[in-house]
């Protein structure tokens, strides 16, 4: 085994390279020679650098950490990551929606909060938000609720008339757009938000009975927001604001934490709750459901290589363990398809072998081939064999009852399913009289910017459906009337 010279260059087999700074020529002044395979790899690699970025949320940063139970949630679920006294490695990617990879972090933006336990089970990818609804409740919506937030065709630009025209005629995005243009639609940093699963989960425990549960990842750091002003001037002065300060506090020893908390509903209480509980676009109000707390998240650790550890992560809501399950909400049914079919068109069918999307317990599956495979394959290839090959068991099936025609329809609405409900509330009984300001200003600040005239008096009715008052406001604000 040849001594390992790190102060000596190597192409990438290892073989030593005659200069870092001369590509190799007939004479001093002469051509480039062809044989200067060196100077082809330099190229050749720098021109194939980037892959695909995410298509939403490109922009975000990442760091390695822990989650510890503090608490016995066994009755609930028998899941390995949620029991007693486990500690389990974690990556957390942390991000923005709508702008691309080189974005300033303080847009004002849902932020991305997405966890990957490293379980006994295998991964657990809890793929959430740092808000606890999103803008729209059946996934047909999703592909143009992003086009809308993203850019024009003609222009490339972003565009507010596109934004507010695809949210006035979506009565259903009205809470998660009070809650974005609240204090809490931007961030001070990573580290001050909390995180939702935001869908609803299911829980099993040993005995085999289901619970319906939504995730709260409180903030240890305490909540703080910019507001609209510091915003605009931190997109100017550091672009990187929050990977910066996700970055320095991990590497100065400030480690950020989480408690976990879960609200948990009775399985059978889904079917007459007030609220539908699987409308990504509602809460369950704490009065109806507290919290419990399941343990704490804690980052310590940055990663050494952006790409390899964050760049090429593979998040991925279909990644559950045993003891959680999915649940009827429509929009988390059709993210356990798109999130791997996206990692196969930016990565390749092989990202699982990439170590840090690599489970830490023993794979046993009978994929096989493909491109940039790097684990080896064995034989038995195929199942049923009787050859000893791995085999399935029913017990982890996922249970719930489902029947009907098919049909394109919206939910069937619960009691006092109705999208200006909650957003009412949150504006009525949670804002302060100065957060409603900065609320009123907020909008009124992102309507003057380019809505057009019909796309605005929608908008006015839009906000008084969610209060009256607070749409009176905007529209003498937009207006100056
Ligand atoms: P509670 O009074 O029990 O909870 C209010 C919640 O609002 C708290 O979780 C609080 O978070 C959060 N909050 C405070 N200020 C803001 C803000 N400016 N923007 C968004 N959220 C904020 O009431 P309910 O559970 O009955 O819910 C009332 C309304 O609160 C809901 O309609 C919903 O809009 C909002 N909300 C509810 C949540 C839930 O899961 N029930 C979660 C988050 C918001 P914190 O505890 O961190 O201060
Ligand atoms: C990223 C699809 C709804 C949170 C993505 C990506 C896709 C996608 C294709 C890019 C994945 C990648 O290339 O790595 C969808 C679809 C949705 C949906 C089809 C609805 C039908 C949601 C919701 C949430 C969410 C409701 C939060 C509760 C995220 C996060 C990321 C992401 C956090 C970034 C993950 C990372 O950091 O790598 N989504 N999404 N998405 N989505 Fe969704």
């Amino acid at each position: 085994m040849a001594k390992d010279d790190k102060n000596r260059t190597t192409n990438d087999a290892g073989i030593p390279v005659a200069s870092d700074e001369y590509s190799l020529t007939v004479g001093a002044d002469g051509p480039i020679l062809l044989q200067d395979h060196y100077l082809i790899e330099q190229m050749a690699n720098f021109n194939r650098e980037h892959i695909p970025e995410r298509q939403p949320h490109a922009k975000g940063s990442g760091a390695f950490g822990h989650f510890e139970v503090t608490k016995d949630v066994s009755a609930y679920t028998k899941a390995a990551v949620f029991q007693p006294g486990t500690k389990t490695d974690t990556l957390i990617r942390f991000s923005t929606v709508a702008g691309e990879k080189g974005s300033p972090d303080t847009w004002r933006d849902p932020r991305g909060f997405a966890l990957k336990f490293y379980t006994s089970e295998g991964n657990y990818d809890m793929v959430g938000n740092n808000t606890p609804v999103f803008f729209v409740r059946d996934p047909m919506k999703f592909q143009h609720f992003i086009r809308s937030q993203k850019r024009r065709a003609d222009s490339g630009l972003r565009d507010h008339d596109m934004q507010w025209d695809f949210w006035t005629l979506s009565p259903e995005s009205a809470h998660q757009v009070t809650w974005l243009m609240g204090d809490r639609g931007i961030p001070k940093s990573y580290r001050h938000m909390n995180g939702y699963s935001s869908h609803t989960y299911m829980w099993v425990n040993g005995k085999g009975e289901r619970f319906w549960v939504k995730y709260h990842f409180k903030t240890d750091q305490g909540i703080e927001c910019l507001t609209q002003e510091e915003a605009d001037r931190l997109a100017g002065e550091d672009a990187d604001a929050h990977r910066r300060d996700l970055f320095n506090a991990i590497a100065s020893g400030d480690h950020p934490s989480w408690t976990l908390n879960v609200q948990i509903m009775p399985f059978a209480e889904a079917q007459d709750y007030r609220f539908n509980p699987f409308d990504l676009t509602k809460v369950w109000p704490h009065g109806d459901y507290p919290l419990h707390e399941v343990g704490r998240l804690t980052l310590n650790r940055n990663p050494t290589d952006f790409h390899t550890e964050i760049e090429q992560a593979a998040f991925e809501p279909n990644n559950i363990v045993p003891g959680i399950g999915f649940s009827p909400d429509k929009m988390l049914l059709a993210r356990v398809f798109s999130y791997a079919d996206a990692h196969r068109a930016r990565m390749g069918v092989n990202y699982k072998q990439i170590p840090v999307n690599k489970p830490k317990c023993p794979v046993h599956s009978y994929s096989k081939d493909g491109a940039l495979r790097v684990d080896n394959v064995s034989d038995p290839v195929y199942a049923p064999n009787s050859k000893g090959g791995p085999a399935a068991n029913h017990a982890y099936t996922e249970k719930w009852e489902a029947s009907g025609e098919f049909m394109h329809a919206a939910y069937t609405p619960h009691k006092e399913d109705d999208d200006f409900v909650q957003p009412g509330t949150l504006v009525r009984e949670v804002m302060d009289d100065a957060a409603r300001q900065r609320l009123v200003a907020n909008v009124v600040g992102h309507l003057k910017a380019g809505v057009s005239d019909e796309i605005l008096q929608r908008a006015f009715e839009y906000w008084r459906n969610v209060d009256r008052d607070i749409g009176d406001r905007i529209e003498k604000g937009v207006t100056g009337g």
